[in-house]
This record gives C-alpha cells, sequence and structure tokens, in this order.
C-alpha cells in the first residue's frame, strides 16, 4: 500500500528523518499495485545522536516482488517521492539499493529542485546477477571508498623518487614531525637530517615550540629548540608548521601544575594575560618562518554526551585555559594569532575526531562551525590522526574532511602514526592503512597536508612502530605504500607515463577517476578517464 507522512491537521511540511540503519521494504506486484513512500516533507538523513558504530551504512531499499508477479518490462514504479532529499551539513547520501534476484532493474534518484523521487524500473526480465557483488552476508554493500586497489604490479623500490617530489608535483605537502632529541636536527650532514630533508617538504618542531619551552619562565622566552626546527626547514626548503599555543598539556608549571585545572588558581584576566603575551611573543618571533599554527589543541573532552541531545553541541575538556577563562579562551586565542601574525594560517586540532559518525567527530565539526559562525579567524581543522592499524575507515575518514568544505575551511591530516604489533602481518596491515590515509589526503582538495608524526619507529612517542622508517632508516612497507599511493596519483595527473586505451561503455570498471585525480563515479558521458592508473577514453 502507500504509506503518506504528512500533518493533515496542523498543515505543517513533515520530515522522514532515517537512520544509518534505516531499511525500507518495497513489496512489488504491479505497475499499479506496489508499495510505496510519500513523504509530504523532506527525506532527510541523519546519523547523529545514535549508532555512531554503524553510521557508514546509508539507508537501504530493499525491492521485493511478490510471487506471481505481473511486472514486466518497462514498468516505472515510484517507490519514494517526497519534496527534497537532504543531511545535515550537505553530505551526500545515496539508497543502497537491495535487488532482488529476479529481473534486472534500473533505480533512479530523480532530484528537480522542489522534488525528489526514486524510481524502479524494469529493463528485462531476466536476472542479470544484479546485487550480486559487493555486497556482505547482511545485504549491507561493502565499502566502496575502500577497495583492494589492483596492484599495478609495479616494484616500488626500483622507484628513488622521494616522497615529497611527487606531493610536490600534485600540490601537497608531506609533513615530518622533528624530535629535539636522539639526533641533532642542526647537523644536516646527519643521515636522519637528510632523510627529513629528501622526503618531506614541511616540518613540525614535535616539542621545540611548546609553553614548556618556549616560556619556561613568566614572560621569559627561549626558542632554542624552536630555532633549530625552523633553520632545518629552512635548509631543505620545506614549510615549517609551528604546535601548539593553547592545549592542556606541556603548559610551563608556573601555568600550571595539572593538565586539567587551574592549579594556581588564577583569575580569568590573569589568564586571559598570560595566554595572551605568549601568543603575541612566540608569534612575532617566528614571523615570516613558521606559516601556519596549531593554535588551540586537543580542546574536547573525550566524552561527548551533549550531542546526543542536541546535534549542535560539544563538551569541552576541563583544562588550565577552559576552567580559568571559559570557552571564549578559543576564540580569544584564534583573533590573538591573527592579530600577532596577519599571514599566518590558523587551526583547531584534535584526536579522536577522525571517524564521521563518531560523537567526538561531530563535536569538532560543531565547534568549528561555531567558530567560523562568529567570524573567528580558523583556517582548517586538523586531523591528529594517532591511529593503530586495522582501525583506518578510509570512507569515514574521506567524509569527514570533505564534510569541512562545507564551511569553507581546510582539513588537514596533522600528527598521523599508525600503531603495529611488530609482527610481518601487522606492518602489512599497517602499510594498507597508511595507503588509505594517503588517499584521503590525495583525493581531497580542501586537504593539501598530512604530517607524520616522527621520522623513525625508535624516536616515536608511541612504543607501536608507528612510522614509515625503522631505527636504521629502512623503509617500511608503509613507506612504500605511502610512496606507491603518491606515484600513482601523480602519474594519473599528467597521464604521460601511461597511454591512452579505450575502454567501450559497455564495459563497467569500478573506479573512475577525473583528469585532476579525483575519484568519480561511473561517468555517463564520453571523455576521458582515469581507470586503474591508465588513461582511458570512453566513448
Ligand atoms: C607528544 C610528543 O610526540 C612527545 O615527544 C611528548 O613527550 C608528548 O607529546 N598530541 C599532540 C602532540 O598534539 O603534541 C603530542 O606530542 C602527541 C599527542
Amino acid at each position: 500500500g502507500t504509506l503518506t507522512v504528512a500533518d493533515y491537521v496542523g498543515k505543517k511540511s513533515v520530515d522522514l528523518r532515517l537512520r544509518p540503519t534505516s531499511k525500507l521494504f518495497f513489496e512489488l506486484n504491479s505497475a499499479d499495485d506496489y508499495d510505496k513512500l510519500h513523504v509530504d516533507g523532506n527525506l532527510n538523513y541523519w546519523n547523529i545522536g545514535q549508532d555512531f558504530a554503524t553510521s557508514d551504512k546509508t539507508p537501504i531499499v530493499y525491492l521485493q516482488p511478490v510471487e506471481g508477479n505481473q511486472l514486466k518490462v518497462g514498468d516505472r514504479l515510484t517507490l519514494i517521492s517526497a519534496k527534497k532529499k537532504s543531511a545535515r551539513g550537505d553530505v551526500a547520501w545515496n539508497f543502497r539499493i537491495q535487488y532482488p534476484k529476479t529481473l534486472t532493474w534500473e533505480v533512479r534518484e530523480i532530484e528537480d529542485g522542489d522534488s525528489f523521487s526514486l524510481v524502479a524500473e524494469v529493463v528485462s526480465m531476466d536476472y542479470s546477477g544484479q546485487g550480486d557483488v559487493n555486497v556482505d552476508d547482511e545485504g549491507n554493500p561493502d565499502n566502496p571508498v575502500n577497495p583492494d586497489d589492483p596492484d599495478d604490479g609495479f616494484d616500488e623500490k626500483t622507484d628513488k623518487t622521494p616522497l615529497r617530489e611527487y606531493a610536490a608535483h600534485l600540490g601537497k605537502y608531506i609533513g615530518v614531525a622533528a624530535p629535539c632529541w636522539s639526533y641533532d636536527i642542526n647537523n644536516f650532514n646527519d643521515a636522519n637530517t637528510k632523510t627529513i630533508g629528501a622526503e618531506f617538504n614541511m616540518v613540525v618542531s614535535e616539542n621545540g615550540m611548546k609553553f614548556e619551552n618556549t616560556e619556561q619562565s613568566k614572560n621569559s622566552f627561549n626558542y632554542a629548540l624552536g630555532d633549530a626546527a625552523v633553520r632545518l626547514g629552512e635548509h631543505y626548503d620545506c614549510l615549517i608548521r609551528g604546535h601548539v599555543f593553547a592545549w592542556h598539556k606541556q603548559n610551563a608549571p608556573w601555568v600550571t601544575e595539572n593538565d586539567n585545572k587551574n592549579s594556581h588558581n588564577y583569575s580569568r584576566a590573569e589568564l586571559l594575560g598570560i595566554l595572551k603575551n605568549h601568543i603575541f611573543k612566540v608569534a612575532a618571533h617566528f614571523k615570516g618562518k613558521v606559516t601556519e599554527w596549531d593554535v588551540v589543541n586537543e580542546c574536547l573532552s573525550d566524552d561527548q554526551t551533549a550531542i546526543r541531545n542536541n546535534p549542535d553541541a560539544y563538551d569541552l575538556r576541563h583544562s588550565v585555559w577552559y576552567d580559568g577563562i571559559g570557552e571564549d579562551f578559543i576564540d580569544s586565542a584564534f583573533v590573538w594569532a591573527r592579530q600577532a601574525d596577519p599571514e599566518l594560517k590558523l587551526y583547531l586540532t584534535d584526536y579522536g575526531a577522525e571517524f564521521k559518525g563518531v560523537a567526538k567527530t561531530e563535536a569538532l565539526y560543531n565547534l568549528a562551525k561555531r567558530l567560523v559562525k562568529n567570524n573567528i579567524p580558523l583556517d582548517g581543522v586538523g586531523l591528529q590522526c594517532h591511529l593503530d592499524a586495522g582501525a583506518v575507515d578510509e570512507r569515514k575518514l574521506s567524509q569527514t574532511v570533505a564534510s569541512y568544505k562545507a564551511l569553507g575551511l581546510e582539513c588537514i591530516i596533522t600528527e598521523l602514526d599508525l600503531g603495529c604489533d611488530g609482527t610481518q602481518a601487522g606492518f602489512e596491515q599497517q602499510a594498507k592503512d597508511y595507503a588509505a590515509v594517503t588517499r584521503v589526503w590525495l583525493n581531497n582538495d580542501n586537504c593539501p597536508k598530512m604530517v607524520i608524526w616522527g621520522l623513525k619507529d625508535s624516536d616515536s612517542w608511541r612504543g607501536s612502530s608507528p612510522l614509515l622508517f625503522q631505527e636504521n632508516l629502512n623503509r617500511k612497507p608503509a613507506y612504500y605504500a605511502v610512496h606507491r599511493e603518491l606515484r600513482r596519483a601523480a602519474q594519473q595527473l599528467t597521464g604521460v607515463e601511461n597511454p591512452i586505451i579505450e575502454c567501450p561503455v559497455d564495459s563497467q570498471p569500478s573506479h573512475y577517476y577525473n583528469l585532476q585525480g579525483q575519484r568519480i563515479s561511473c561517468p555517463q558521458s564520453a571523455g576521458i578517464y582515469i581507470v586503474n592508473g591508465r588513461k582511458v577514453l570512453r566513448k
């Protein structure tokens, strides 16, 4: 029958909100006799507030021809009609279609300004095998943006092109955190610094520009460690990131002796004065050398409860700044950083906010949205990406990065490291996940930078071998995985290395890229596309 969602009494428009796990079943008998859903208002996709674990799923439409049905070729069944299909933050979403194992169907979503409909047409009486592929046991399609990309058989070790060269060719920055211990970053003949200079076109000081190192006592500044990172970056022609102004950790003891408290009981005015002076002095010192700063780092609480009741909310973490000043320490920090050096790009960074649908991810988005709305100078957010091998969801990460476009913000990767168990299998999984993060970086225009949090496993702040190089600077599978993605993207961009081959319209390769190297769904029109690393002329 027909299910209509409307408010006949109040005569108000009524929206239908679909959850990630929504399943819509349509029994179909004939062109005149089938289940229909009519929504008087909008059909809204809503993945906030529940089901964080499964939010990569989108609503599924099940086509269910009944036994003895009268369906024939050419029957067009309008299964769903509504005013508009929408989603919070204007994220693109589609229904997944669960096809029956009978007949061949074409299902189209038709949107024209003031109406949306989902139409299923019978195109053949034969079953084409449609829907058999890419569907897991539960009937859910597998992850379409995380394919096991076909290996092009290329031995990465034979290509000595450094990472930064491919990155530069693509207009991207690959960064590394330089430590201030372990090896001398002032010595440019050292194999470690040489590797940094050879492979990376961006550096950040791992600890040298933090409060505890720059302002050890009140209004007395020491830039030795930060300056060393600047010299390293300048010597090797790298962009230099600044890290960090306002953070709950690694403050000088005179500011707080407890990461989560205003332990010296400063007044609001005193703390505003301390933070302002710190930002102005440090930004002025590095002006013209450091081109961007992490202004506020990790200000969100790990426990995000508020968002479950209010989709625009976020919970902030206790810290000397938040507890002593209030939420506006964030706003002030950004405004001061812009005033101190108007050329700087300014970032809001956090961890645990990588994957779309997770509460903290939504919280970071909400905070960024609030800042943008209030005209606070913010250029982008940074996803730290301290993750473990096996825990990277390429699709959700890509969705998060892309979501910031709606706010006009960059979303960059600022502290990537991927822990693993140190076994062969662990290193292989780690390599796959590095490849996945690299693709997200390369495939999103608003993600110009990917910074890896250290050079060698032996120097990492984590004990889980999370980086690209071994202690002896040997390259790990993870290095080659990043290299491979960069090489392929660079080749796709130029196309020079790959011949044009012809591809008839009826063949359906699964992964298309446009000539800018952006992934697109299967194109309907003729033209030149990239398929499996080759230029393809689609006629
Ligand atoms: C880490 C450094 O890597 C360590 O050397 C130091 O002892 C602690 O801080 N999030 C951040 C980084 O923003 O500054 C942290 O760096 C890692 C977590």
